[in-house]
């Protein structure tokens, strides 16, 4: 008895929230905000969300599709992070505007650029759905009613699997302008050197502004709308904090899973990591080798690189942490527990056996899936005849938009000899190939001639084959590039996402499964997975034991990015008007005293549980003012979707003083401090 209780200890303390582990909901902190003020937060519930009137949640918006942004000022202006900003900073830019390369900075609102496509999302209100869809009313009429009529947008979406359920009730804005981003070599200094790693130096930033109709409702672009006043915006600290201090981040994060089983991880470390990483080292060799020999493709592939790149050097840091902390093992013990207490409990006694055999049945099918979903989908051309089966109609401004956009920034030699390693690649590891394929392929000669004739011979390779193949059906069809996208259609390859434990067929069991571990590990604070929905998070501003040894402090300066400065090598190149600025220390009023230096703060760490999706967040001190972005985790965090570690796991944010900083006296953009709340 005592040894099994001993045990029980030991495997529930190893995975129970932990002080800075959790993101929170909003609407539900009431629940938390005891535990923050004793670590030092100065504001109430209220101040975090509150429907009777404004609150911090108002100055904060969805920003596109996966990042956060935040009001700073009331006329709209918003802040994000300039990865987050990038692809619309890479589609203004051409060899003769190359604001990646120079930055961008509207002096005045009218050189504000427009960005079609792109989107901010305010939420006006949350609310707990759980018994009205438990009472049997479905979805579509919950949505249908708080939509009053198409004004607000709705979303609705399970928590802990589909045992709570939330709903979403936002406004989404459609003018959103490009007001200011420093040169990559600023926004993106490190580039996928220091991506992921501490000590940091990037000034992840970009500016835009919201617009709005005359009644500050959402509009489509136009030139009569004017800025959108936000019910809140963020007022701004130039302060900073200390190591010790209290931060919170509040935004948007993505995907955890923090309540997977044994099985779950193992398939993820063994068998999905490697492969995807491996097909992406492919991917990215050749898009390096394009860009080193042609300037002109390395601001075409620019983007497409960065998206590559990042989820490809997560991954290997994610299964280097999983193994470092023994989840898997961790897992398979706490299950063992748990499966002691369901034993004799009917509703839950096989509910593990009834999951281990959920993933074993679709593992396989799974894995095919997701694995041409990173090869054969990855496929520039293939993506489009895909594209053109979807859409095929008249050529409208739309479509025609989206085939330039495309052309822009396509090199169909890259994409020949992509395709020849995915398809190599894809025919070594896959066992169950669509009928006929391999025939097909080999009676072409082989893998390379395969591809050779399927580039030498398509129509998709110009806006006019594009453009035909669209309108007609039958040039479509007879395309061999459509053809190779039709073997891969049916279900069996094309993906249904990129998360095996989603899967209906697995899913359904976690529900009953997340149910059971609040019954049996009740200690424990369970916060739901994240799901990019608004999320609170907090932690103190804190270094980390990297290694043994090494104490990384929790402070970056601008005496650090001139360390690493050096015009060699393309990641540590910085612009001059830098060097300048530092080698004068015209630092303006952004400098700082640290250890007796007068110097400016570049970027900083603390202890908040955040993903991705949290790109952008402001990160807060205890009054809720701005301190600076989050844009990042360290390298020993990476695994933190899966086991958050309270030891290492580190959120990097940049410093709000860099930023405005960068704005002063790289960008020249000083006049948008007039509108700014500047403490
Ligand atoms: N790792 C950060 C995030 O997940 C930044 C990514 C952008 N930077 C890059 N070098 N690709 O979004």
């Amino acid at each position: 008895m005592k040894k099994l209780f001993l045990s029980l200890l030991i495997a529930t303390t190893a995975l129970t929230a932990s002080a800075d582990e959790g993101m929170w909901l909003p609407n539900q902190i009431a629940q938390r905000v005891k535990d923050m003020r004793a670590k030092g937060f100065k504001l109430s519930a209220k101040d975090i969300y509150n429907e009777q009137g404004a609150s911090l949640k108002d100055a904060i918006v969805l920003f596109g599709t996966g990042c956060t942004g935040e009001m700073v000022s009331p006329d709209g202006l918003l802040l994000t992070n300039h990865h987050c900003g990038y692809g619309a900073i890479q589609k203004h830019s051409s060899i003769d505007h190359d604001y990646l390369t120079n930055g961008f900075w509207a002096m005045n609102r009218s050189e504000e650029l427009p960005n079609p496509g792109l989107t901010v999302t305010f939420l006006e209100r949350m609310e707990d759905v759980t018994e009205r869809i438990n009472a049997g009313e479905s979805i579509a009429e919950i949505r249908e009613k708080a939509s009053e009529g198409g004004k607000y947008s709705i979303r609705i979406e399970p928590m802990y699997y589909g045992n709570q359920y939330m709903m979403y009730v936002s406004k989404v804005y459609k003018d959103v302008r490009l007001v200011g981003a420093p040169p990559s070599s600023i926004g993106k200094f490190g580039g996928d050197t220091d991506n992921w790693m501490w000590p940091r130096h990037t000034g992840d930033f970009s500016i835009f502004r919201v617009y709005a109709d005359a009644n500050g409702e959402p509009a489509e672009y136009s030139e009569d709308n004017v800025p959108l006043r936000p019910k809140k915006y963020f007022a701004i600290s130039t302060q900073g904090a200390a190591e010790g201090d209290f931060t919170f981040v509040y935004g948007f994060p993505g995907t955890t899973q923090e309540y997977l089983i044994s099985d779950a991880v193992e398939y993820t470390l063994n068998r999905a990591n490697p492969a995807k990483i491996h097909l992406r080292t492919l991917r990215l060799n050749v898009i390096r080798e394009a860009s080193e020999a042609d300037p002109k493709v390395r601001i075409q592939y620019a983007a497409k690189q960065a998206g590559i790149a990042n989820a490809w050097k997560k991954w290997q840091g994610e299964s280097l942490g999983l193994a470092r902390l023994g989840t898997i093992a961790k897992k398979q013990n706490y299950e063992a527990e748990f499966q002691k207490w369901a034993a004799n409990r009917e509703e839950y006694a096989h509910l593990l056996d009834s999951m281990r055999a959920a993933y074993a049945r679709n593992e396989e099918d799974f894995f095919r899936r997701e694995f041409t979903a990173e090869s054969i989908f990855a496929i520039e051309l293939v993506k489009m005849a895909r594209w053109c089966g979807a859409n095929s109609g008249a050529v409208n401004d739309a479509r025609k938009a989206y085939i330039e956009a495309f052309f822009k920034d396509f090199v169909p030699a890259i994409d020949r000899k992509t395709a020849k390693l995915l398809i190599a690649e894809y025919i070594k590891s896959i066992k169950a190939l669509p009928a006929g394929w391999k025939d097909e392929i080999n009676a072409r000669g082989g893998v390379d001639n395969y591809v050779d004739y399927l580039y030498d011979n398509t129509s998709l390779l110009t806006r006019e084959g594009m453009t035909a193949a669209l309108t007609d059906k039958t040039t479509l069809e007879a395309d061999p590039i459509y053809k190779l996208y039709e073997r891969f259609s049916g279900r069996e390859y094309s993906s249904q996402g990129s998360i095996i434990s989603r899967l209906p067929d697995i899913a359904r069991w976690y529900k009953p499964y997340m149910k059971a571990l609040r019954e049996w590990d009740s200690k424990r604070a369970f916060y739901p997975d994240a799901n990019l929905t608004l999320r609170v998070a907090y932690g103190k501003v804190t270094g980390y034991h990297y290694a043994d040894g090494v104490y990384h402090r929790p402070y970056t300066t601008i005496d650090g990015i001139i360390e690493k400065d050096n015009p060699e090598i393309y990641d540590y190149n910085i612009p001059q008007s830098l060097r300048d600025a530092y080698a004068t220390k015209n630092y303006g009023r952004w400098a700082c005293d640290i250890n007796g230096r007068n110097t400016v703060p570049v970027a900083f760490l603390a202890a908040n549980h955040t993903t991705g999706g949290n790109s952008g967040s402001p990160i807060l001190n205890a009054k809720g003012e701005l301190l600076g972005l989050n844009f990042d985790r360290t390298w020993l965090s990476t695994m933190s979707d899966i086991e958050y570690d309270p030891e290492v796991c580190r959120n990097i944010s940049v410093d709000i003083r860099y930023v405005l900083f960068v704005i002063d006296k790289i960008g020249g953009a000083s006049y948008l401090f007039d509108e700014m709340n500047i403490k």
